[in-house]
């Protein structure tokens, strides 16, 4: 696990968006996919469902300026495959075509399938998820990409909508990485799963399937390890680039741990942290007292320009 996100995020700087292939699966009825939060995982996911699974995608984010950064993002990544032969133009026009944008929930009334990547915030997915009821279709599958937060937690936002509420934890960056991590929460139904296990399908994806417990499976696993790769930082035992070799050389990993979290978000890291944290109760999960700092300076990885290196 930590190697392939390791090995992936190395590759962050030139994702690609390598297959594009016509989705025979069956996606019991979903014509059009809502994305919410327009950063670096909303954006992989509009792109691959837009790509990949070819559904249209309606992109909102609360911040314009994000939006409009998303689209050029976007617009790089498909210009570089065109560039090397993975796509034609027409179908590059295709896809972009696919993705629409908006800062309006209300405009959610027609989509099937909504995923949220909002920031790793359980107050506001919980406002998200309570909007998200009212605004959506009955029918509709209300997945959350968060990484580490109770699904059944924020299904009880969702009122009258907790069996379609699910887990689906894409991994950094989208369009490389080939895992989703599905978690049903307490009462998601049978017919949630399939359909949501379908749709990654259809994206290109392969599932695992984890329980509705703090970090799941992937990040009750590394990010203690990154956590404790700060710790060793922040306590003097060697420089962050002698960790960070250490590791990469040493157990064969594609990049150091610091590095990994420049990557992933250290305010990402830090709101995971807090939820193992809180929810095992146990001091092992305690988040790095420099962790705190940097997310306090604004020091918060690639995204930020600055995290444990510059960028
Ligand atoms: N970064 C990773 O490696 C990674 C991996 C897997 C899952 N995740 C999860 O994905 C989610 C998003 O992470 P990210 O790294 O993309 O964060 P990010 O900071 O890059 O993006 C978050 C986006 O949410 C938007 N947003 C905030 N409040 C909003 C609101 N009320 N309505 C609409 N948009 C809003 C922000 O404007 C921003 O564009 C988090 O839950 C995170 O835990 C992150």
């Amino acid at each position: 696990m930590v190697f392939a996100i390791a090995r992936a995020a190395s590759r962050a700087s030139h994702w690609s968006v390598k297959s594009f292939h016509s989705s025979s699966a069956n996606l019991h009825g979903v014509k059009r996919v809502g994305v919410i939060g327009a950063g670096q995982m909303g954006l992989g996911i509009a792109l691959v469902a837009a790509n990949v699974s070819k559904l249209p995608v309606l992109l909102l984010d609360s911040n314009e300026n994000q939006l409009n950064k998303g689209l050029k993002f976007m617009d790089s990544l498909l210009k570089k495959d065109i560039a090397k032969g993975r796509l034609t133009e027409a179908q590059a026009d295709e896809t972009r075509s696919r993705v629409k944008t908006t800062q309006k929930m209300a405009d959610f009334g027609d989509v099937d399938f909504v995923i949220e990547a909002v920031s790793e915030n359980p107050a506001l997915k919980a406002t998200l998820f309570r909007d998200l009821a009212q605004a959506t279709p009955a029918h509709a599958i209300l997945a959350s990409n968060t990484s580490s937060i109770s699904i059944t937690k924020i299904a009880a936002a969702a009122k009258g909508r907790e069996e379609q509420v699910i887990g689906m934890h894409f991994m950094n960056p989208v369009p490389v990485m080939k895992l989703v991590e599905i978690i049903p929460g307490l009462a998601t139904s049978d017919k949630v799963l399939k359909t949501t296990q379908d749709l990654a399908v259809a994206m290109g994806k392969t599932c695992t399937l984890s329980q509705d417990v703090p970090g799941f499976v992937a990040n009750r696993l590394l990010m203690p390890y990154i956590n404790e790769a700060i710790i060793a930082y922040e306590t003097g035992i060697a420089s962050k680039e002698d960790i960070d070799t250490t590791m990469k050389l040493g157990t064969n990993m594609p990049m150091g741990p610091l590095t990994l979290a420049d990557f992933i978000g250290l305010d990402t890291c830090l709101s995971i942290m807090k939820v193992l944290h809180e929810q095992l109760g146990d001091t092992k999960y305690r988040p790095s007292v420099l962790l705190g700092k940097m997310v306090d300076a604004g020091w918060v990885g690639k995204k930020a320009g600055r995290g444990f290196y510059k960028y």
